[in-house]
């Protein structure tokens, strides 16, 4: 664990624990932002210019950061701060800048001036370190923070600017991150793209000189082309075992904006923030600006390793109830869509019962008279319950679950509004579209201005009437199916180019009113499947939606990738009727995330039922080890026949290998032992096949292995044609 924090202070180390530092540092001074393994350390040059001189693997001795600098030839740095912590725009700089403002008298220049810096360890084994930077004629003040989770290996780094000038100060680009990686021109950036049903598509390659950006300017779902999360490798590709690898993504439910420029020293400088795109800031006097925060985190024992950091990251700091359990549920969007009555969702709580989950969740079409919410066309914004499909209200279907010991959860997407609801035409001004032009929809819907505190009040007004009159509601679906088209906010005025940004702001406080009343009930984020989720949007959310692309073939891939960066226990999983494969191959891949149903449950085979409930039974044994355990991603299905991941237990006594067929052509299958990880090598270990088809036989022989034989050799899942899927389960053999 994280104890001290060391501060080099010429050439003398000074360690600090559990106490408050705060110093005055003159030239050629140095701060070390420190995890339990690397080092993110600082200089201050000869002109008081604060500059990034190292980042990586932690030195043993802290005075040899000092001398890091000297050991690179690679060129001439013209303006001395390639390598700026924050690199402002207008004085001397010549690259990609971090911060551009224009001052309250018109001129756009800044310098920033490293002024002091504090540290402070906030609570076991998590220290911030605090940089105040000012500029040299100008009152105006940055401050950066580094905030490290020194045992998970992860930082978190934002900034606030301050504006202590005698009128406005606009702020055309204020990132949140700007790291400085060195290297010599061998970078290799993953990112992804993706659409509706085709989320998270990896690409790598080698970055070149100048600038490659990913950003995203769809304003709500924000992810639907790219999310902000991004792998570099450094030194050439690494895999999951091996390699030099930095994680990171912005923590925004917005714009964001990566930029990654290879600088002419063949350096790596890395800026995230806020898009700032048509989002132009204007801070009056005496206001600060604080950007979202930024995380990452670096390996240099390839991907799993860093993977396994973000994930107890997540868990332990991150994510609500990052350490609690999860429910099972049925939900009925693809079993009934807008289709369905008082009798049919009853029919149907007494399905989940039968089916052996923990909720039954009743998905959009439920709301809505004048314009009711028959089909996707209308009736968006009023949150008033359809009386003609339930003339006894929700209280009736909640109550119905109780009896049926399940629990009841409802789907909202409060953030909405159809042209065809009452809603809109009540409050037109509340709507984010263009007064003079003609109005462009996604999905038949418009999004509400949530720049607008009575808009805000609206939406938390939707939540806290559902609980107020339903208090037993268990679980919420938060969607929200549109982007932002036409943007313009009739309560902004003026102050256009701030809609974007106060859109997320003004959600963040709908979500944080939320959260202050109902801290634990579960909520899953939607965005028609995955638009939208990031580490801020996780503070609020137990779970997202990773895709309504449930094809579970598509789904072995896209939750590979989403498994980079989230843990499990965030990614909604659901077995539907997408893909032809067998209801055993669907629940394997969803018992992955967190396991869910949208299947008529009346329509199963005797059989599919049993073997679903069987596959329920087991989830609930091993939630632990899949929710809480460490990930190891052991095959991949991009690169092989088969796809093997395994998630072991946080004593390593138990583990979940899953294993999937991913190419259908002839005779493929797993030909050759897969190589467990994280096991005991002196422990025995049980390995047994479970989700086993009713009526068939096992295709894994069960047996006792050493954890040295199953990491060194390995065992063989048996997955060919006729056994596409195959779960193992593995627990030691008491001595
Ligand atoms: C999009 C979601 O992804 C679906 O699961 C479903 O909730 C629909 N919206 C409902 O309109």
């Amino acid at each position: 664990m994280f104890k001290t924090l060391s501060i080099l202070l010429k050439g003398r180390i000074a360690s600090f624990a559990m106490f408050f530092v705060f110093f005055q540092v003159s030239a050629q001074e140095i701060i070390t932002v420190e995890t339990a393994e690397n080092a993110l350390v600082f200089e201050v040059n000869e002109s008081k210019e604060l500059n990034t001189v190292y980042f990586g693997e932690k030195l043993k001795q802290a005075d040899e950061y000092r001398q890091i600098s000297s050991q690179y030839k690679q060129g001439t740095d013209y303006t001395g701060i390639y390598a700026s912590a924050y690199t402002p725009a207008g004085s001397k700089n010549l690259l990609e800048p971090a911060i551009e403002v224009t001052h309250a008298d018109g001129n756009m220049s800044l310098s920033l001036e490293y002024v002091s810096s504090e540290a402070q360890e906030i609570s076991p084994g998590v220290v911030q370190t605090e940089i105040l930077l000012r500029d040299n004629v100008y009152p105006l003040e940055v401050r950066l923070f580094f905030k490290s989770y020194s045992k998970e290996n992860v930082v978190e780094t934002w900034s606030v600017i301050e504006n202590r000038e005698s009128g406005d100060v606009r702020l055309h680009k204020f990132a949140s991150a700007n790291l400085y990686v060195r290297g010599n021109n061998d970078f290799w950036l993953t990112h992804y793209s993706g659409d509706w049903a085709m989320e998270m598509k990896p690409e790598t390659s080698k970055l070149s000189h100048g600038i490659k950006v990913h950003d995203s300017k769809l304003g709500t779902r924000a992810n639907l082309f790219q999310p902000s999360v991004f792998t570099v490798s450094l030194g050439g590709p690494a895999s999951e075992e091996h390699g030099s690898v930095l994680m990171g993504g912005l923590e925004w439910s917005g714009n964001f904006r990566n930029e990654f420029e290879v600088d002419p020293l063949n350096n790596l400088r890395i800026i995230s923030g806020i898009n700032n795109y048509a989002s132009e800031y204007t801070l009056k006097k005496g206001e600060a600006f604080t950007t979202p925060k930024f995380w990452f985190t670096l390996s240099d024992k390839g991907k799993g390793d860093a993977s396994r950091n973000i994930h107890r990251w997540a868990r332990n700091h991150k994510v609500l109830d990052g350490k609690g359990s999860r429910l099972t549920l049925l939900n009925n969007w693809e079993a009934t869509y807008f289709d369905f009555d008082e009798k049919k969702l009853k029919k149907l709580i007494g399905d989940t019962r039968k089916l052996g989950v923990d909720l039954f969740l009743l998905d959009d079409g439920w709301f809505g008279n004048t314009y009711p919410r028959n089909n996707d066309d209308a009736g968006l914004g009023d949150w008033d319950i359809n009386r003609k499909k339930l003339p006894n209200g929700i209280g009736t279907l909640v109550e119905t679950a109780r009896k049926n010991q399940v629990k009841f959860g409802i789907w909202i997407e409060p953030e909405m509004v159809n042209p065809d609801s009452e809603l809109y035409h009540k409050h037109p001004e509340w709507v984010i579209k263009q007064p003079e032009r003609e109005e462009h929809y996604f999905r038949n819907q418009l999004v509400l201005d949530l720049s607008n505190p009575e808009v805000q009040d609206f939406v938390y007004g939707v939540v806290d009437k559902l609980f107020t009159e339903n208090p037993d509601l268990a679980y919420i679906k938060w969607d929200c199916n549109a982007v932002i088209y036409n943007a313009y906010s009739d309560y902004l005025g003026a102050n256009q180019s701030e809609l974007y940004i106060r859109y997320v702001q003004g959600l963040y406080d709908v979500l944080e009113r939320i959260r202050k009343k109902y801290p634990e009930v579960p909520m899953m984020l939607c965005s028609g499947g995955g638009g939208r989720v990031d580490y801020a949007a996780l503070e609020y959310f137990t779970e997202f939606w990773p895709s309504d692309n449930t094809d579970p073939l598509e789904r072995v891939y896209m939750q590979w990738e989403y498994s980079v960066f989230y843990p499990s226990l965030t990614m909604a999983a659901h077995v539907t009727d997408w893909g032809d494969q067998s209801i055993k191959f669907k629940t394997d891949v969803a018992m992955m995330g967190k396991l869910g149903f949208d299947v008529v449950i009346d329509e199963l085979e005797d059989s599919e039922l049993e073997f679903c409930r069987q596959a329920i039974a087991n989830y609930n044994e091993l939630e632990d080890v899949i929710w809480q355990g460490d990930l190891y991603r052991l095959r991949s299905p991009w690169e092989n026949n088969t796809a093997s991941l395994m998630y072991v237990g946080e004593h390593q006594d138990e583990a979940v290998v899953f294993n999937y067929r991913v190419n259908y052509r002839y005779e493929q299958g797993s030909h050759i032992p897969v190589k467990l990880k994280g096991l005991r090598p002196d422990a025995r270990y049980t390995v047994e096949e479970i989700n086993i088809y009713p009526g068939e036989q096992a295709v894994f022989e069960s047996r006792n292995y050493t954890g040295d034989y199953l990491m060194k050799v390995g065992i063989n899942p048996n997955v060919k044609k006729d056994n596409p899927s195959v779960v193992l389960r593995l627990k030691t053999v008491p001595k």
